[in-house]
């Protein structure tokens, strides 16, 4: 993959500064870990991150959300944030201020509060439905993963790529129902599989982490989330693939309202985070990612973060203590 000029717009939006806003989501969210309420724990961290973006030198526009504007009072679709509307740079942002409701409620692993930022323009406004995703890690031969092929053949190019035997290979799989047929073709080869029960953001990342084991993510979730975890690929390398779906006319109609006229377009990575950009997330509970906040004795509250940035390929990993937090 050619590397991306840098842009101008996202030089001038301090990019750590980015890390301050995932982390006063995830600080905020933290106080909602294991108390059985997904709305209070979102509201929590959405309203925190809110906040957080009016302390940053930009004209940002919301691009992927908390929905749309009648769903959603804060961080809808359109929404205008940042602290210099009009007289700064103009950036879009794609956000999920709490990636794992379910999980921050149930206390389980992975849970993060993430944001992309691209120049105006560079980031897929993805209708909220759902999206058939695949996934490897950097260093594969181009297009080894395809969406028109079965899980068996994916598992096949990818183990032959790897230079091991199918069997060696460990998919990450959301855990859900409509998944059984992949599953099924995973057991018969004999693949490892890594069921998470929810954030399949940190699902596609883990493919780009050795230490995880994941040697490639399969099956549907959330198409704003696809274009999260794409933001994240674009800078730490790596191949995605996705194919909107539709369940009912309400849901084409969500797409046509955002100019998508090809309902069964096979989406890449740079189709979803195109140019530079930056991804951030922090992390709510440990996760493969990220550690989780903790609060500790004396008021103290630690959190671990990273930002990284498309142009240069920069990872950085922010740990933060906090005494307000
Ligand atoms: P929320 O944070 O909105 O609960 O999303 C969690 C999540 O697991 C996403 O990571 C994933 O893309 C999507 O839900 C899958 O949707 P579903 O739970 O309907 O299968």
């Amino acid at each position: 993959m050619t590397k991306p000029v840098p842009s101008n717009a996202l030089d001038r939006v301090l990019v750590l500064e980015m890390v301050r806003v995932t982390e006063a989501a995830a600080m905020a969210a933290s106080r909602l870990v294991g108390r059985g309420d997904e709305k209070a724990a979102d509201a929590a961290a959405v309203e925190a991150m809110r906040k957080a973006f009016d302390e940053l030198y930009m004209d940002g526009t919301v691009v992927i959300g908390e929905g749309e504007r009648d769903e959603a009072p804060m961080l809808y679709i359109g929404e205008k944030v940042g602290g210099a509307p009009g007289t700064g740079p103009k950036i879009d942002i794609a956000l999920d201020p709490l990636e794992g409701t379910t999980i921050t409620a149930k206390a389980g692993p992975n849970s993060l509060a993430v944001l992309a930022a691209a120049e105006e323009g560079c980031l897929l406004n993805a209708p909220d439905v759902y999206m058939d995703k695949i996934a490897v890690g950097p260093g594969y031969p181009p297009d080894v993963i395809d969406l028109d092929k079965s899980p068996t053949e994916n598992v096949k190019a990818v183990a032959k790529a790897k230079g091991v035997e199918p069997h060696e290979i460990i998919a990450c799989v959301l855990d859900r129902p409509r998944h059984e047929k992949i599953i099924a073709e995973l057991r018969a080869l004999g693949c490892g599989i890594v069921m998470i029960p929810d954030g399949d953001v940190a699902g596609v990342i883990a493919t780009t982490d050795p230490d995880t084991t994941i040697d490639i993510y399969m099956g549907s979730g959330g198409a704003p989330e696809g274009v999260l975890a794409c933001a994240a690929l674009r800078c730490v390398g790596g191949q995605f693939k996705g194919r909107l779906l539709f369940r009912n006319d309400d849901e084409r109609a969500r797409a046509a309202k955002w100019g998508i006229d090809d309902l069964d377009r096979i989406y890449d990575l740079t189709d979803l985070a195109r140019g530079d950009c930056i991804f951030a997330a922090t992390g709510v509970t440990d996760g493969s990612l990220l550690e989780g906040v903790k609060r500790r004795k004396g008021g103290l509250v630690t959190t671990e973060s990273v930002v990284m940035r498309a142009s240069s390929g920069t990872v950085r990993w922010v740990r933060g203590e906090h005494h307000n937090g």
